[in-house]
């Protein structure tokens, strides 16, 4: 009973968020680096405000983030420290292919994250690798507008050839797009989509043909992963969060159902390897129009993925009553408040046992392999006149979570490869870009406009974490 032996205990983090060096070593511009902190962030996230170079007024914290470029060593030491089975993080794409249509790879990029694996392998560190986190070149952006036009699946798949043939025997497993799902609600910060000067209809129409790229590439790198080595086990990876019916009258019901399919349409496609008969009633019914190959079938078909990996920060609520109007705020999109919820200090609803009715949901509906691969609490956490923090909140949130997965597995019967809680250190929001919105078991000396010193220090639920990890979750 509990959790299997070779579970695989961790963290994650991404590129974007963590790196820095944004233009060393010949790493090009990406959408994610234009992300400023501040108030007009999130119109650029949305695609809605149009920034695609620096501009002087605002901080963009992903320059320089928390320099892991240069301190990965160390970092990594802690994650080993820490007793970490795997380690999952992203690469960037920008640094293996800074303008990303070019036909040759920047040997620099290639160099630096095999580095990165050898070292976690120094420590018996498992990485499970994002190909896609969030991140786009600039360049595919301004030349192509980004995944709304089909080439963008060639220059992918170039990246992931390399990618997986540099990288055979150091990583084993993979995700090919961080939320795929998130393309719909950050279109820009998701897939380099600009949608501002767009209607309503066409907005949708470009991120659904997006969307639909995305899911053909992941297709196709799926099959490249498996050809290369067939070892290699690629995972989808979903923001989940279950909607609850506000009330048990049917039109609630019905409303969140709809509302998790707009979700749960990637993992169809992804899992079952074809588009869901309510996504193609959705096309029709409302006039959009996706241009499909003869041979994306066939690809989707027959390259479904290994495992379903997800995000899980809270569970939502569905209502059709217009009157409910109280919102909060989420992981990148709002949803209506739950009364019997707390929140977060961000407004995030905490709901453990949502975590064990996601696992439910996602086994009954896929029969694959689950893989919680992101899930924490971003606090702004204090440091005491000592400087040490005491997030004990955070441990309770980690906790309960892992209570509620550890029920899936022993109860309900789901089997789950591994656990990455999010962030194991400090890194910058990718939501609001803030420093101070802090996940990690270890704290980086470095606020919201990039002040500090970069020092790393391990919080108390730094020693409770490796304590889980050494128990392998016994020890709550
Ligand atoms: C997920 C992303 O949406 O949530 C991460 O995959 C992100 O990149 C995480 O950091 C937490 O969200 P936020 O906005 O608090 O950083």
């Amino acid at each position: 009973m509990g959790f299997p032996e070779n579970f695989l205990w961790g963290g994650a983090t991404a590129a974007n968020q963590s790196e820095g060096a944004y233009n060393l070593d010949n790493r090009g511009l990406a959408n994610v680096d234009l992300l400023p902190v501040g108030e007009d962030r999130r119109a650029v996230v949305m695609g809605e405000k149009k920034m695609f170079h620096f501009l002087d007024d605002y901080f963009y914290p992903a320059k320089n983030a928390i320099d892991m470029y240069h301190q990965y060593k160390e970092d990594i030491a802690l994650l080993g420290e820490l007793g970490f089975k795997t380690y999952r993080m992203s690469i960037a794409w920008t640094r293996i292919f800074p303008k990303g249509d070019e036909k040759e790879p920047n040997e620099a990029g290639l160099e630096y994250y095999e580095k990165v694996f050898k070292e976690c392998r120094k420590y018996g560190i498992e990485p499970l690798v994002t190909i896609s986190h969030f991140d786009c070149p600039m360049h595919l952006v301004e030349k192509y507008g980004s995944w709304r036009n089909r080439k963008m699946i060639d220059f992918f798949e170039n990246l992931c050839k390399v990618v997986f043939t540099r990288y055979k025997g150091l990583v084993k497993y993979w995700l090919v797009f961080n939320e795929i799902n998130m393309v719909l609600h950050a279109p820009f910060m998701a897939a380099g989509l600009y949608v501002g000067d767009l209607d309503e209809k066409e907005k949708e129409k470009v991120k659904y043909q997006a969307a639909h790229h995305e899911l053909v590439a992941n297709a196709l790198a799926t099959k490249i992963a498996h050809e290369v080595d067939p070892e290699n086990q690629v995972g989808c990876m979903l923001g989940a969060g279950k909607h609850y019916p506000y009330s048990c009258n049917p039109d609630d019901v019905l409303v969140s159902q709809l509302r998790d399919r707009e979700d749960y349409f990637f993992s169809d496609v992804q899992a079952r390897g074809e588009y869901p008969s309510y996504m193609i009633k959705k096309f029709e019914r409302e006039g959009i129009q996706i241009d499909f190959e003869k041979e994306d079938l066939e690809l989707l078909k027959n390259n479904t993925v290994d495992f379903i990996s997800f995000s899980y920060y809270m569970s939502r609520v569905g209502t059709a009553n217009p009157e409910i109007a109280e919102q909060t705020t989420g992981n990148i999109f709002d949803s209506v408040k739950n009364p019997y919820l707390p929140s977060s200090e961000w407004g995030w609803q905490i709901d453990p046992l949502g975590m064990r009715i996601m696992l439910i949901e996602l086994y009954d509906r896929y029969q694959k392999p689950l893989f919680v691969v992101e899930n924490g609490l971003g606090a702004n956490d204090i440091p005491d006149s000592d400087g040490n923090i005491n997030d004990d909140y955070r441990i309770n949130y980690l906790s309960d979570h892992i209570k509620a997965m550890k029920d899936a597995i022993d109860l309900d019967g789901v089997p789950v490869m591994g656990y990455t809680m999010w962030s194991c250190i400090d890194i910058v929001s990718a939501g609001s870009g803030e420093m101070k919105k802090r996940y990690g078991l270890i704290y980086v000396d470095r606020d919201n406009l990039g002040n500090g010193t970069l020092k790393r220090s391990k919080k108390k639920s730094f020693d409770w974490y490796k304590k889980v990890i050494e128990s392998n979750g016994e020890n709550l």
